[in-house]
């Protein structure tokens, strides 16, 4: 048995040095040189589960891998700069994790990064379908809400669309949502575990308290305070950071989570569960974050959004008319 949304055990520093996992994945990082990707790649270097480790970006990507490469860790690293060597990074890549583009400025949102995100993802991902089309694709750049369905678009049109091997990056808003629950009732971060569906920016983030395990009770007022800053934690980085861009380390250490989580489960092992935004018909909306169950071929099951409190119900209907506005919005960018 697993509980419906199990964190994964031990902390990414205590397995760095384990001899005893035997996962050998063949990893890409897209945008290696950014905020996001600089420690997101330093994490994969650390982890036993990974053996070649590619680095992507149009800046940097010699001096981050000639540095990362000094680490003695098994994963061989080497660096790729610029379009032309886009193909060669991506080569027998089995996992590819897309960090690449602009970040938010304070009075920003998500989706104010369309412009210049949306066509960054959609030729990087023309890239994946003609060269490792059977990849798993982890979009991390925002609008995650729009990106995905993007990158799903390009490789529909390339013939190579995989459902199950296409996911939004939204592991940052679980991270936040159990640190914040322990934090507000004294629990120890490693016990708390809680669903956060829907989408990632603003209001479709929709975190189930009342699935929150261990089960927890709040105030409404409280609870509202709580949701709203769930939705909102974003911002409280990029407010915080005052122009120098947004949340990148605890995005690092929330996509090499959901990494290691996937390469884990890619072989073979049982019970492995994320929160992410995929291909779904678990609402209206084509594309929807929930806990899903992974495996050897990516999504085995969508573990879906369980039973929802009135109030919850409601966070998700205000969800629903941006969620389905930026899945247009990414559709509609690649098809027209
Ligand atoms: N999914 C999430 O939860 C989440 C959380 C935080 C940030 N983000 C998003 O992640 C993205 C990256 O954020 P960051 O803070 O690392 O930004 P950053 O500006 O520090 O780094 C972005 C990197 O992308 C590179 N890049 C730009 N165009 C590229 C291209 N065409 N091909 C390859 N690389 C390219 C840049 O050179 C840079 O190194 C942003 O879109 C941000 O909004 C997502």
């Amino acid at each position: 048995m697993f509980s419906r949304f199990a964190k994964p055990t031990g902390s990414l520093l205590s397995r760095a040095f384990s001899t005893t996992l035997s996962n050998n994945a063949n990893v890409a990082v897209c945008g290696a040189s950014g905020g996001i990707g600089q420690p997101l790649s330093l994490l994969l270097k650390l982890s036993p589960f990974v053996t070649r480790l590619s680095l992507y970006d149009i800046a940097h990507t010699p001096g981050v891998a000639a540095d990362l490469s000094h680490i003695s860790t098994k994963a061989s690293v080497k660096g790729y700069l610029g379009p032309d060597e886009l193909h060669d990074c991506l080569k027998g890549a089995e996992v590819v994790l897309i960090p690449a583009g602009v970040p938010r400025k304070p009075g920003m949102t998500r989706d104010d990064l369309f412009n210049t995100n949306a066509s960054i993802v959609r030729d990087i991902v023309n890239a994946i379908a003609d060269v490792c089309p059977k990849a798993m694709i982890a979009i991390i750049t925002n609008p995650v809400n729009s990106t995905v369905p993007i990158a799903a678009e390009v490789l529909k049109k390339k013939g190579v669309y995989d459902p199950k091997r296409l996911f939004g990056v939204t592991t940052l808003d679980t991270v936040r949502s159990s640190t914040f629950i322990a934090e507000a009732k004294g629990l120890s971060v490693k016990s708390v575990n809680l669903p956060v569906i829907g989408g990632h920016s603003g209001v479709t983030i929709v975190p189930l308290i009342s699935q929150c395990t261990p089960q927890v009770s709040f105030p409404q007022d409280v609870r509202d305070k709580l949701t709203v800053r769930i939705q909102n934690a974003g911002t409280e980085v990029v407010e915080a950071k005052a122009g120098a861009g947004s949340a990148t380390l605890s995005m690092a250490y929330a996509a090499a989570q959901f990494a290691e989580s996937l390469i884990e489960a890619m072989s073979g092992a049982v019970g492995k569960v994320e929160c992410a935004y995929v291909e779904s018909t678990e609402t209206e909306a084509k594309y929807f974050a929930t806990p899903v169950m992974l495996g050897k071929n990516g999504v085995e099951s969508n573990l879906g959004i369980g039973k929802l409190l009135d109030y919850e119900k409601k966070l998700l209907d205000a969800a629903m008319p941006e969620l389905l506005a930026n899945i247009k919005k990414g559709e509609d960018f690649v098809n027209k």
